[in-house]
């Protein structure tokens, strides 16, 4: 007679065979079902004597437990692995597809050159985009009709006819304010969004962000400025880039000049700067018989041109992924 083990054997290897409901309900007929060994004996036990019909009952019993147990395991375990597909570890890895973050390439040149700045002990310094015709112009020596003012293409905002506030058009609105707040000496970069009303070309765009920096102290010179310049150029772009000043004008800085910077053997404009002219102390409230400065503004977008060698300044801002993830 076939044993109960062998039954529960026999059970076990169809029900691991049996990969979908349909093969379990098979399974199950055949171990429960009327033509089963278990029902087939069950129909034996009213021939059999009392004790024998009491015995036989138990272990028949204890058997389709065990049966319908087992079942109902297989049915558990095939709807989990439905819900999880088992994966097969040992597979080859693939790399994850979903594309990573990554910065952009001007915030990157942003975050290297504030560290170098303040490593020389620089303070950042947060301003508004919106400034006032007297922040942006005036206090720079730059009255209204001052043709200096035609420098920069302005979106003026006229307020009952009268210049009043506008989107800035460089940081070095924030000297005249920073100085009518902090007592000299001090060191500052001044990061932020500019705007001009000019036609856009490869080298220009109507908002970018400019670094202003702003020194004063007592004996600040221009060999400081030259050398904090080329400092910072060198730590953004590497020891082989260098510098040079060209004789220039602004209102605001006596004498003036041009910044350019020197990279794989081309010179490129960077920016302004100069000795910050006396008047513009005055107008902050410093003392330009007892203190000096330097002041400089360059445009963030130019160096990350120049470090990353783009020939069109207006891809930094496009919205282009393709483009953006060559910087990852
Ligand atoms: N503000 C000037 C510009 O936008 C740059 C500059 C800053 C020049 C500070 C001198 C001093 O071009």
């Amino acid at each position: 007679m076939t044993s109960q083990n062998d039954i529960i054997k026999a059970l076990e290897a169809d029900l691991v065979q049996a990969s979908n409901e349909h093969a379990i309900a098979q399974v199950k007929s055949k171990y429960l079902g009327n033509n089963s060994f278990i029902s087939e004996q069950l129909r034996l036990l009213p021939g059999l004597a009392p004790e024998e019909k009491a015995q036989k009952g138990k272990e028949l019993n204890i058997l389709k437990n065990q049966i319908e147990h087992a079942i109902t395991e297989a049915r558990e375990q095939l709807l989990s692995s439905q819900q999880f597909p088992i994966k097969d570890i040992s597979l080859p890895g693939q790399r994850f597809k979903q594309p990573y973050g990554h910065m952009h390439p001007a915030s990157r040149v942003l975050q290297e050159t504030y560290k170098i700045f303040s490593d020389l002990g620089f303070a950042v310094v947060d301003s508004g985009e919106i400034e006032t015709d007297w922040y942006n112009f005036e206090a720079l020596n730059m009255p209204e009709t001052h043709p200096a003012r035609e420098m920069q293409d302005t979106f003026y905002i006229k307020n009952n006819g009268k210049l009043d506030v506008l989107p800035r058009t460089h940081t070095s609105g924030m000297q005249v304010r920073f100085m009518e707040a902090n007592k000299p000496p001090f060191k500052i970069i001044v990061p932020g969004r500019v705007f001009r009303n000019e036609d856009e070309d490869v080298t220009h765009i109507w908002a970018f962000h400019q670094i202003e920096g702003l020194v004063v102290g007592e004996g600040v010179s221009m060999a400081q400025l030259k050398g904090t310049l080329l400092h910072v150029v060198q730590g953004i772009l590497g020891p082989e880039a260098d510098i040079r000043f060209r004789p220039s004008y602004f209102p605001y800085t006596e004498p003036s000049v041009e910044l350019d910077c020197r990279y794989k053997g081309q010179w490129l404009e960077l920016g302004g700067a100069g000795m910050i002219n006396p008047v513009v102390l005055q107008n902050g409230g410093i003392d330009p018989e007892k203190y000096t400065g330097f002041a400089f503004g360059w445009g963030a977008e130019r160096i990350a041109a120049i470090k990353y060698g783009l020939d069109d300044l207006r891809e930094l801002w496009r919205p282009r992924f393709e483009f953006l993830e060559q910087f990852v």
